[in-house]
């Protein structure tokens, strides 16, 4: 594992993170349901730990300033909205510093939106993000999707994404085509 990943597993975040205690505490608290997931998957302890530091990575871009963040963008996705930059902002700060686990950089870059190149990783990350406890909003309805992770990986995954498009469309707001492909790649294709 990249240096910059380990000191991270080991409490140490690298100096470009911006990123206030609120995001750091829902980034641990992401990580500790990763860790138990993988755990309960009984994936290695490399894999547990690969796992964890995607939780402990994913926003450490969060709190910077989104047209700062969109400076250092490739123009393919310099472009989306100020909210989600932060995600692909972390993933190319990791491939500059020298991470190359192409799987761990494709699900910290998209765990807003979802994609259809996740694998077991990716939809983990984006399903912890969701559904870690310290967030206040449909507290029943994700507690209760916790309690079956990670046994009904797939189907949870699935109504979260379902449950985030709906909302999108209930807002009359535009849908990515990454977040519609994440949807066709994880739904069972009946269309
Ligand atoms: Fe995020
Ligand atoms: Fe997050």
């Amino acid at each position: 594992m990249h240096a910059l990943l380990e000191a991270l597993l080991d409490g140490r975040p690298p100096a470009w993170m911006v990123a206030g205690q609120d995001r750091v505490a829902h980034m641990d608290r992401v990580a500790i349901l990763m860790d138990g997931w993988a755990a309960a998957l009984s994936l290695s302890g490399d894999e547990r730990r690969r796992w964890r530091a995607a939780g402990l990575a994913h926003d450490l871009l969060r709190d910077e300033d989104p047209d700062d963040l969109r400076s250092h963008l490739p123009p393919s996705l310099a472009g989306l909205p100020g909210p989600i930059l932060h995600g692909p902002a972390v993933a190319e700060r990791l491939r500059v510093e020298g991470v190359e686990d192409g799987e761990l950089l494709t699900a910290v870059a998209h765990h807003t939106v979802g994609d259809a190149r996740f694998g077991r990783l990716g939809c983990a990350l984006y399903a912890a993000d969701f559904l870690e406890p310290g967030r206040a909003f449909m507290p029943d309805w994700r507690a209760e999707r916790r309690a079956r992770m990670p046994a009904d990986f797939n189907a949870v995954v699935r109504e979260i994404a379902g449950a985030r498009i709906r909302h999108l469309i209930e807002r009359n707001s535009t849908i990515l085509p990454r977040t519609l492909e994440f949807w066709n790649s994880i739904t069972s294709g009946a269309a």
